[in-house]
C-alpha cells in the first residue's frame, strides 16, 4: 500500500504533539513543522524513540509570516506531489496585540492566515492524492464570535479574547468556502473545535482576566491532549468522511453548525477579499 503523506502544523506541543504521535506510523510520512529547531528536533527524536518504524521529515516556518509559509511550501514541492492530509493546528492566543514583520496582527496570521494559506498552496498535491484531507484545527465559535471588517488587523483596538474568536470564527468560515469550491474534487476540507485541553495554548501569552480564565479551564475542565487528538485524527483517518465536506465537528462523530454569522453569505465575501488583501 502506499505511504499517506500527511502534515501538520503546531505539532511540537499540545494537540498537535498528541495527534503526530498517533499518526507516526510506518504507513504514513509524517511531516511536522516546527517553528522552534530545538524542539522540533526534541519532538522528532522522542517520536523515534517511541516509534522506531515511525517515518517522520522536519520542516521549519514561522507560520506568522507568509514568506517562511512560501517557503516551507517551496521546500515540500521539491520532494513531494502529492498530500493525503494536511492538518492544521498551530494556534496562539494573546492578551497582547503583536504585529508581524509583514505587519499583521499573529493571531490572525497564525490561527487563520497560515491556514487559508497552506491549504490553497497545497491543492494540487492534495488533489493527487486517492483523497485529500484538509482538517483546520478552529476552537468553540460562540454566538458572540465575528470579524471586525472595520478593523480586522486590531489595530485601532485590541482585545486578545476577540482576536482569538475571530481568528477562529475566519477559520471556519474559509473551511465552508473552500469546501464549496472544491465540491467536484477529491478534496474534501473540515474543521474540528479539539476541545478544552490541558496545553501551552495562553500559559505564557495571556494575563489578567484571561490568564485567570487559561487557568481555570487547564486546572478544572480540561481534556487531556490525547483525548482531543481523537478528534482530529477521526476528521484525518476515518473512512466514513470520505465524502464529508464543509463540515465543523465538535465532541461527537456528526458535524454540528456554528454560529449564524459563520454562515452569511456576504460576510464570507467580504472575508474572502479582505483576506487576498491581506495576503497581498
Ligand atoms: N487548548 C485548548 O483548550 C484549545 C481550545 C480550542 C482550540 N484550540 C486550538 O487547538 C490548536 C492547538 O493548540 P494547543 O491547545 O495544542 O496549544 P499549544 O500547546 O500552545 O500548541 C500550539 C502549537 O502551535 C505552534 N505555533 C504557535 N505559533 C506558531 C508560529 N508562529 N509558527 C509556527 N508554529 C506556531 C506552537 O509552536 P511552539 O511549540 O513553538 O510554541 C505549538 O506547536 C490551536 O489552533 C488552538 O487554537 C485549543
Amino acid at each position: 500500500m502506499e505511504r499517506r503523506i500527511i502534515l501538520i502544523t503546531g505539532a511540537t506541543s499540545g494537540v498537535g504533539k498528541a495527534t503526530a504521535f498517533e499518526l507516526a506510523k510506518p504507513e504514513n510520512r509524517l511531516l511536522l513543522v516546527a517553528r522552534n529547531k530545538k524542539k522540533g528536533e526534541e519532538l522528532k527524536n522522542e517520536i523515534s524513540s517511541r516509534q522506531p518504524k515511525a517515518d517522520v521529515e522536519l520542516l521549519f516556518a514561522d507560520l506568522s509570516l507568509q514568506k517562511d509559509i512560501k517557503n516551507l511550501v517551496a521546500d515540500f514541492k521539491v520532494k513531494y506531489d502529492k498530500l493525503d492530509a494536511l492538518i492544521n493546528c498551530a494556534g496562539l492566543v494573546s492578551s497582547e496585540r503583536i504585529e508581524t514583520k509583514e505587519g499583521i496582527e499573529q493571531t490572525l496570521a497564525v490561527n487563520y492566515l497560515s491556514h487559508y494559506l497552506l491549504s490553497h498552496l497545497l491543492i494540487d498535491e492534495l488533489k493527487n492524492a486517492d483523497q485529500g484531507r484538509i482538517i483546520n484545527v478552529a476552537s468553540l465559535i460562540p454566538p458572540i464570535a465575528k470579524i471586525n471588517f472595520n478593523d480586522i488587523n486590531s489595530k485601532k483596538n485590541y482585545n486578545g479574547v476577540n482576536a482569538y474568536l475571530q481568528s477562529k470564527v475566519a477559520d471556519v468560515m474559509f473551511t465552508y468556502d473552500l469546501a464549496e469550491q472544491l465540491k467536484n474534487t477529491n478534496v474534501t476540507v473540515n474543521a474540528v473545535h479539539p476541545g478544552i485541553v490541558k496545553t501551552n495554548l495562553g500559559v505564557e501569552t495571556s494575563k489578567g482576566a484571561l490568564q485567570g480564565f487559561v487557568r481555570f479551564c487547564m486546572s478544572f475542565i480540561a481534556i487531556t491532549p490525547e483525548k482531543s487528538a481523537e478528534r482530529v485524527l477521526f476528521l484525518a483517518n476515518s473512512k466514513s468522511l470520505s465524502k464529508t465536506t464543509g463540515k465543523y465537528f465538535k465532541s461527537g462523530l456528526n458535524p454540528v453548525r456554528t454560529n449564524s454569522f459563520s454562515y452569511n453569505l456576504d460576510y464570507r465575501v467580504k472575508l474572502s477579499e479582505l483576506t487576498l488583501q491581506l495576503i497581498g
